[in-house]
């Protein structure tokens, strides 16, 4: 694969593999919101998760990668992202980000969505919602010509304006035949400058938003990001082509666009 800056160049080949890889991520994502529910036990997210990825014949891109254990990661309220799916039960008022990766074809889909649970404060929608337009302000940035740097700048700016704080821990990165690829994506302006966007990069854009603080800790668990203040955070997710013009959203469902699957 052709490289610029160290980055991967994909042929429409090879974009077509990841697009398959995350409309299958991204219909398994449909699936999850379906049965998001106050009563919901969170490892029905997974079996759901496991069962589908075994029907279409494709690997959960997460299950040992480092040694995570699970398919999804399943992050409720304070948890901002890697938080394990177990015998928890949903309850009224929660929020709940899930985080699905699948291998097609030796490539990597990666997605991840929050959903309220049942009914939730005002604040917690507004976190979601700021969450998931700050993701599209920052595909709005990923054009060629544009440095990567850009994005996180976007990002943080609209996060802030909202009163909301972006999670400097954890970032975005280039995806392809690897789940982490560079560059990565921050969603914070970084001082130095970094690769500057070509068409055929493809890079997953996640912000992590918090309503307090963004600083997180880790759990004894080794892997759930929890913040330190114990408020809510939220995670969109979305992988996208570079394209000579308008940014190509991958992780789009059969269901198609699904911007604003909360905001009802
Ligand atoms: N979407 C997350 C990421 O891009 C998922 C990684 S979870 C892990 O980093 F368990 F696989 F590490
Ligand atoms: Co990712």
């Amino acid at each position: 694969m052709k490289k610029f800056q160290g980055v991967y160049i994909k042929n429409e080949r090879e974009i077509a593999c990841l697009a398959e890889a995350n409309r299958i991520v991204s219909n398994i994502l449909d699936a999850i919101g379906e049965i998001i529910a106050p009563g919901l036990v969170t490892m029905r997210i997974e079996e759901l998760t496991q069962d589908i990825c075994a029907e279409q014949k494709v690997k959960p891109a997460f299950q040992g990668y480092f040694g995570y254990p699970y398919a999804v990661c399943c992050s409720v309220n304070e948890q901002v992202v890697h938080g394990f799916p177990s015998d928890r039960k949903l309850v009224e008022g929660d929020i709940v980000s899930i985080d699905v990766g699948v291998i097609y074809e030796g490539f990597v889909g990666d997605a991840a969505r929050s959903w309220p649970v049942g009914v939730v404060s005002e604040e917690a929608r507004r976190l979601m919602r700021t969450t998931e337009d700050s993701l599209y302000v920052g595909i709005g940035m990923a054009r060629p010509g544009n440095n990567v740097f850009d994005i996180g700048a976007a990002v943080q700016q609209f996060v802030e304006a909202a009163g909301f704080n972006v999670v400097r821990r954890f970032v975005g990165h280039g995806v392809g035949v690897k789940m982490h690829e560079k560059p990565e994506v921050p969603n914070f302006k970084p001082v130095l400058r970094g690769v500057t966007l070509r068409p055929g990069m493809v890079i997953a854009i996640e912000p992590m938003v918090t309503a307090g603080t963004y600083e997180v800790d880790i759990l004894d668990d080794k892997w759930t990001a929890v913040t330190c203040d114990g408020k809510l955070a939220a995670h969109f997710e979305h992988s996208v082509a570079i394209t000579h013009d308008d940014p190509k959203i991958l992780s789009i469902s059969d269901r198609g666009f699904n911007r604003h699957t909360f905001n009802a």
